[in-house]
């Protein structure tokens, strides 16, 4: 026998025992989409590595470190071409938007997603090489409520799944007028400082110095007493930060000031946020983030246009909720449809059709088993209840398999009786 072959590294398969925590999560998620009045948007899995590297920034590590790269069929002409798999909804988003002319369209655009995402980095516990992302994005509104609005949406979210003691930590890196002057100061803060940084960060220092406040590593020392972004805001960033603190102040949004949370995409603009469990800050802990990125139209050759959204990982948010302790939701009970004849085939089909078109979750035994057996194997299989198909009268037998009682009645009543 050959050698079975197994799962890239990096990725999960979702087994029968996870669906219903997944299915919890990614519900709560759908639902909060719609009464937040999000429509729902799906753009491709792939896209030109351009849109990556001129949205995100080359020196991101999604861009630098960790691009899935995707090639045309072997010998054709598209082999060599340059897509990668999308680390982030972000920027398909947004081309989405520019290609189509949705600008034209009343009203800011307030799409959702959710869907699988892709960084080739090194896995670990709660950092996987594909994950689930629910995104929200509104694009054409310049805030501030909105920015409040969507930090709100994310806590409320984690309330409804259940996980507790979520901080919202959030922190302005101000906009194209006054990010250059705060850029030069953490150039000379850092530059004066250089023995005390990681390689990483040296060379961070020239290209992208505000990663810089990103890197885990940093002195703790040093990082307490960097320049903060927010005595370098001009007045309307300034004016921005605060009607957004303020309106989560009154809210009573649980949220926090982090003078370091710069985030890791170059689009960000004014106002970042990220979602933790408090007391939780590791590397892999970020249960969602995100932010303003009202220059990413820009960047991607279409006319200036505001924006702000967040991504929260659905993998992440199951792990906290199961670790947290909360249980998903019970299935409703499974009914089994067996019967002693075994040609009763067409019955048993109609007989569970009738009982799902009641909303009853049934499954049919097809095989020609002792009843016995059957009703053995329905309660194996985790059923509650077992409808026995008989002859030809209306009735059937409804068993409850905990109990071990039975009665007869007409199918029209069986699923009124289960509970
Ligand atoms: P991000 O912070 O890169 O933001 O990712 C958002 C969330 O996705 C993270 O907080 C984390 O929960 C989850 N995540 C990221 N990488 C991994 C991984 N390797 N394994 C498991 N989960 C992961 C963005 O992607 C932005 N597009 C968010 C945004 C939307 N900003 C504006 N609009």
């Amino acid at each position: 026998m050959s050698r079975p072959v197994s799962a890239p590294r990096g990725t999960r398969d979702l087994l029968p025992e996870d669906g219903a925590a997944w299915s919890r999560v990614e519900g709560i998620a759908r639902d909060l989409s719609e009464r937040y009045a999000f429509d729902r948007i799906d753009t491709p899995l792939f896209e030109r590595i351009e849109l990556f590297s001129r949205g995100l920034g080359e020196s991101s590590d999604a861009v630098e470190k960790e691009m899935f790269r995707v090639s045309g069929a072997a010998g054709s002409e598209e082999e060599r071409a340059e897509w990668a798999l999308r680390p982030e909804p972000t920027a398909g988003i947004v081309r989405a938007y520019l290609e189509h002319g949705m600008h034209v369209r009343p009203g800011p655009q307030r799409l959702w997603l959710i869907g699988p995402m892709f960084r080739y980095d090194r896995p670990q516990a709660g950092r996987f090489r594909q994950f689930v992302q629910w995104d929200v994005e509104v694009i054409g509104d310049p805030g501030p409520m909105v920015d409040a609005e969507i930090i709100e949406l994310g806590q409320r979210f984690y309330t409804e799944c259940g996980v507790r003691d979520v901080v919202a930590y959030v922190n302005s890196i101000g906009d194209a007028e006054c990010r250059p002057g705060y850029r030069a100061a953490l150039v000379d803060y850092f530059s004066a400082n250089q023995d005390r940084l990681t390689d990483d960060s040296r060379r961070r220092l020239q290209v992208n110095p505000l990663r810089v406040l990103d890197d885990k590593e940093l002195d703790a020392d040093l990082a307490a007493r960097a320049p903060r972004a927010i005595d370098h805001l001009c007045d309307a960033c300034r004016a921005h930060f605060a009607a957004v603190q303020a309106l989560l102040d009154d809210l009573g949004v649980h949220c926090e000031i982090d003078h370091r949370l710069v985030r890791g995409l170059d689009y960000y603009t004014r106002t970042t946020f990220e979602f933790y469990v408090a007391g939780r800050r590791g590397q892999q802990q970020a249960l969602g983030g995100g932010g303003r990125y009202d220059a990413l139209a820009e960047l991607l050759g279409g006319p200036p246009t505001p924006g702000i959204g967040f991504g929260i990982g659905i993998d992440r948010t199951v792990l906290a909720a199961a670790e947290q302790g909360v249980e998903a939701r019970a299935a409703a009970p499974l009914v089994a449809v067996v019967s002693a004849d075994p040609e009763a085939l067409t019955r048993r089909l109609r007989v569970a059709g009738t009982l799902r078109e009641a909303g009853v979750r049934v499954r049919a035994d097809g095989t020609s088993r002792k009843l016995g057996k059957q009703l053995e194997s329905a309660a194996k299989i985790g059923a509650r209840y077992a409808v026995i198909v008989g002859g030809e009268t209306g009735n059937v037998i409804l068993r409850d398999l905990d109990a071990s009682d039975q009665r007869e009645m007409p199918l029209s009543e069986v699923a009124a009786a289960l509970h």
